[in-house]
């Protein structure tokens, strides 16, 4: 029987029921799997306002850790294998969870260990995951898989659907829009994801689980999504000094400064997204070598 530890942060469940799906292999063979929500003792928002939203930016962005609810000591135990279950906010981990990779608790849990990264999210992931694999270095332990799951619609609908899910709570169709997130097949799907990592737990060798999994699907890296991320880590970089130099959360300056990234975020990304879409097309003819070589980087586990 190995032991299973699955650590994670979720606001509207959907990042706890893709888990729940991955680990069903687990249970089905007998091991032990134990859930450790992480829990900052300040609760974000749920829906959030339109506001709290973009002001959770620059302290996300940068990774200023926040405080959490002390983890169970179930969570201390000797585990063969730690998943950790997260979502990007603003092309990096959400708050809680690069506050746990920051932590002393957090340290200590994953060293040593191998750990397996599975995202649920819009479709922009991979700085988050880069800088995941910083932390988990820096904890000394091995990422041996990655799954992202992704909002399959286009990036511009998925932009509307997923705003007006985190600002009302509601991700059901409207209109000519398809419901939000990830879809009920692809969080069924997660359990074809945990059979293979269950396979290569038994037979402890994880070398070729990544390979594996991205047979599955559990990795697809949009070249014109590589190009868009790029862009976005430059300019948030700037964009969360530029808000930050506004002054204390509730000061006037930092108010303005949230309001205008309210406005140019959105309307930067609805005009780069077709700009860089075809940007990609013509590099995929240009300079297809280098930008596949960039896709090929992010479709496994090592730190450039
Ligand atoms: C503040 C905030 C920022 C987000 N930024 C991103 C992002 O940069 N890329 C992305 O793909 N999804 C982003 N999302 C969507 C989340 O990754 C995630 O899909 C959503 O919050 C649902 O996850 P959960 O309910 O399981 O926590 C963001 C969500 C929030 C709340």
């Amino acid at each position: 029987m190995k032991k299973i530890l699955v650590v994670y942060f979720s606001q509207s469940g959907q990042q706890m029921r893709i888990l729940q799906s991955l680990v069903t292999p687990f249970l089905d063979a007998g091991h032990e799997v134990v859930f450790e929500e992480l829990q900052p003792l300040e609760r974000f928002p749920f829906p959030w306002s339109a506001y709290e939203f973009f002001n959770a930016f620059p302290e996300t962005f940068t990774q200023q850790p926040i405080a959490l609810r002390a983890l169970s000591s179930n969570s201390l135990q000797n585990f063969d294998l730690v998943i950790l279950g997260y979502q990007p906010w603003f092309l990096t981990p959400s708050r809680p969870v690069s506050s746990f990779l920051q932590s002393k608790d957090g340290k200590r849990i994953l060293q040593d260990k191998n750990v397996i990264t599975v995202l649920g999210c819009r479709n922009m992931w991979l700085g988050a995951q880069e800088k995941v694999k910083r932390g988990l270095k820096e904890a000394n332990s091995k990422l041996v898989g990655h799954m992202a799951l992704v909002d399959r619609s286009g990036n511009l609908t998925s932009l509307i659907t997923i705003l007006r899910w985190m600002f009302t709570g509601n991700k059901d169709s409207f209109w000519f829009f398809p419901p939000a997130g990830v879809s009920e097949n692809d969080i069924n799907h997660a359990a074809v994801f945990g059979n293979l990592i269950n396979e290569a737990m038994q037979a402890n060798d994880f070398d070729n689980l990544q390979d594996v999994l991205n047979k599955e699907g559990a990795i697809e890296v949009k070249p014109n999504l590589v190009l868009l991320e790029k862009r976005g880590q430059k300019a948030f970089s700037v964009w969360a000094r530029f808000v930050a130099m506004g002054g204390a959360v509730h000061s006037t300056g930092r108010k303005l400064r949230v309001y205008l990234f309210m406005y140019v975020l959105p309307t930067a990304i609805f005009i780069l997204s077709p700009l860089l879409w075809l940007l990609s097309r013509i590099m995929l003819i240009v300079k297809r070598k280098q930008l596949d070589l960039e896709v090929s980087y992010y479709k496994q586990n090592s730190l450039r």
